[in-house]
């Protein structure tokens, strides 16, 4: 096994196009892994975490938002499991949140991305989920992005809803960090092989939605679809994207073990497939986000030893 102690960073990969925005960027839920991947990327723009704005308080999001500025929404209640037993706040961030930011930025002539997930469809589709697809949550988590898509859809025509999956930055507790810091202290990790979706760079998510805020007219453009799908393009199993982080800090990816859903039951039932489409994307004239090993591959070259 390796030993690591590293300090990580965000800052020293090559970033695919990020198109400097005109107007004023907001970024609500600054300090998640999202928001400090966008705030990393445009320096100049003003980032609050939920200590300094709570997304559901009408008259503290007035208080920040002018006309012109682009807010991007990266706060919310992320807890999948703990949302079983925590409905209500799990709807106050993901339904109510989203709904007061519309309604301000509607209000205040400002334009509105908020960022929602795979969760809200069923899961159990055989090939990518277009944006068009009928959505079918399965966990009180997707329940409550779909509520806070949905209050958006009716509260702001020129908001945009950018739905994304698998998100990580290799830092903290998310899956690539996790397997990471598994590698140090285990022999073999057993991970789940029979859920498929897209890893999702942070980084790179993050330069696409600059990318969107800043297109001219977008996104309040009719030509841009309201809601978009963004995830690095690709598919992996938990178990693939193990092996691949495994086998690009340099360890053995066969220590890296496949096992079921059925062995790692949780609260919050898992889709087996989470595929987003990029097609809708790259359709409205957005740079397509790269495929996930690269991206994967440069999110821990980020990440120094
Ligand atoms: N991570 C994924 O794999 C994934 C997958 C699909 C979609 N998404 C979506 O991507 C977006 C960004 O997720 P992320 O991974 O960056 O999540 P994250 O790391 O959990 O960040 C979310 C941030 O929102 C903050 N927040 C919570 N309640 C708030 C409130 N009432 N007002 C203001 N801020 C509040 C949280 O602060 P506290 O920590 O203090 O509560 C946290 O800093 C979310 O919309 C999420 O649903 C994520």
């Amino acid at each position: 096994m390796r030993s690591r102690a590293g300090r990580a960073r965000l800052s020293a990969v090559t970033f695919p196009a990020v198109t400097p925005i005109t107007a004023r960027l907001v970024v609500t839920g600054a300090h998640g892994q999202l928001g400090r991947a966008l705030l990393a990327l445009a320096p100049g723009s003003r980032g609050y975490g939920r200590a300094e704005l709570d997304i559901t308080d009408a008259d503290a999001v007035r208080a920040v938002v002018n006309p012109g500025d682009v807010l991007v929404n990266c706060a919310a209640y992320t807890a999948v499991d703990r949302a079983e037993s925590e409905e209500a706040a799990a709807f106050a961030v993901n339904a109510t949140g989203p709904a007061v930011l519309a309604r301000v930025c509607a209000e205040a002539g400002a334009r509105l991305v908020t960022v929602s997930t795979d969760y809200v469809f069923p899961g159990t589709a055989a090939q990518p989920y277009e944006p068009t697809d009928p959505t079918g949550p399965s966990t009180v988590y997707g329940r409550s992005k779909l509520a806070g898509e949905q209050a958006v859809l009716e509260l702001d025509p020129n908001a945009r809803i950018v739905r994304t999956a698998w998100v990580y930055t290799g830092q903290g507790t998310d899956f690539v960090a996790t397997m990471r810091r598994l590698e140090g202290e285990r022999e073999t990790v057993n991970v789940v092989a029979d859920q498929l979706g897209s890893p999702t760079y942070a980084v790179d998510l993050a330069a696409g939605l600059l990318e969107l805020a800043g297109r001219p007219g977008a996104p309040g453009s009719p030509a841009m679809p309201r809601i978009l799908h963004a995830t690095n393009a690709g598919q992996a199993s938990w178990f693939e994207l193990a092996r691949a982080v495994f086998a690009g800090i340099g360890a053995d990816p066969n220590r890296v073990l496949p096992c079921g859903t059925a062995d790692f039951p949780r609260p919050a039932p898992r889709p087996a497939y989470s595929v987003l489409s990029g097609k809708s994307w790259a359709a409205a004239g957005l740079t397509p986000l790269r495929d996930w090993r690269a991206a994967l591959n440069d999110a821990l070259s980020a990440i120094s030893d």
